[in-house]
């Protein structure tokens, strides 16, 4: 095994995660690419990063987030940097959306605070560093019509950064979240043209954001920003000044 740092990236077969697991690589890490469906381009991502290696795993199943924290130990036996990315929106206005699709969205954050929990017992706490990076959003600020649980999820990402790093007092483990604006993924092609040219219309710098340009700001929280923690940074071209 090597004896490079290891940061798992969730969510890193696409968009923000695969910009996110090159850039840590680019600074040196060994990276964990987890994904859940996305298993082509997650392969592609290993064939392209060397030493990279693969994780699977459904976060809204704990038994699946114990197979990928098993997978960890076999591969790394360490955990250097967390970069909770992976997300999924279940978009529907508050009449329409169905209670299991409430549930099915905080799954997703009850995997999230499952996984950090055990890679912080199993790893960051043992050697006494880490850092942690949540990936939230902009509308967990704002709010957004149609997306009443993903916002309130997000939202929690946030609060889920506060109170941990009040809880690692002293461990020297820093705990930041990076809340992206419109950022051009999957996620957001599936908008209809008139509700990105609304949302575009709120962005002073007039586009939208690269998933390259979120990552280059997890890499920074990774590497450097030794006096950071606790906080949200904002990456949304003025859409939002927090
Ligand atoms: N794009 C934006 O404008 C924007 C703005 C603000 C925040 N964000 C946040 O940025 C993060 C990345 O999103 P993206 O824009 O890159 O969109 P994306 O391409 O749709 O990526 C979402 C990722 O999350 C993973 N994922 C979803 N549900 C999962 C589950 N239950 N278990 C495990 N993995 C799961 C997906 O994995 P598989 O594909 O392998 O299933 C996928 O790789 C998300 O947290 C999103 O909320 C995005």
């Amino acid at each position: 095994m090597s004896d490079k740092p290891v940061a798992v990236v969730t969510g890193s077969g696409t968009g923000i995660g695969t910009a996110c697991a090159r850039a840590l690589a680019q600074e040196g890490f060994r990276v964990g690419l987890h994904y859940r469906k996305s298993a082509e381009s997650a392969k592609a991502l290993q064939a392209e990063l060397e030493d990279a290696f693969l994780l699977q795993a459904d976060l809204a199943d704990l038994e699946q987030v114990e197979a990928l924290l098993s997978a960890v130990r076999e591969q790394a036996g360490r955990v250097d940097v967390l970069v909770n990315n992976a997300g999924h929106s279940v978009n529907a206005d508050i009449h329409s959306m169905k209670a299991e699709q409430f549930d099915e969205q905080r799954a997703i954050t009850r995997g999230i605070w499952f996984l950090t929990k055990r890679v912080l017992r199993l790893y960051m706490l043992r050697k006494g560093s880490g850092r942690i990076i949540n990936i939230s959003s902009v509308v967990g600020h704002t709010g957004n019509a149609g997306q009443i649980p993903y916002t309130m999820e997000k939202a929690a990402m946030d609060a889920f950064t506060k109170s941990l790093c009040r809880e690692l007092a002293g461990r020297n483990i820093l705990v930041n979240s990076v809340a992206p604006g419109f950022i051009d993924t999957e996620m957001t092609s599936v908008l209809p043209g008139e509700i990105r040219e609304r949302l575009l219309a709120g962005v002073p710098l007039g586009r939208m954001g690269r998933p390259e340009e979120v990552a280059e700001v997890v890499a920074f929280l990774a590497t450097k920003g030794s006096y950071i923690t606790g906080t949200v940074i904002h990456v949304n071209g003025g859409l939002y000044g927090g």
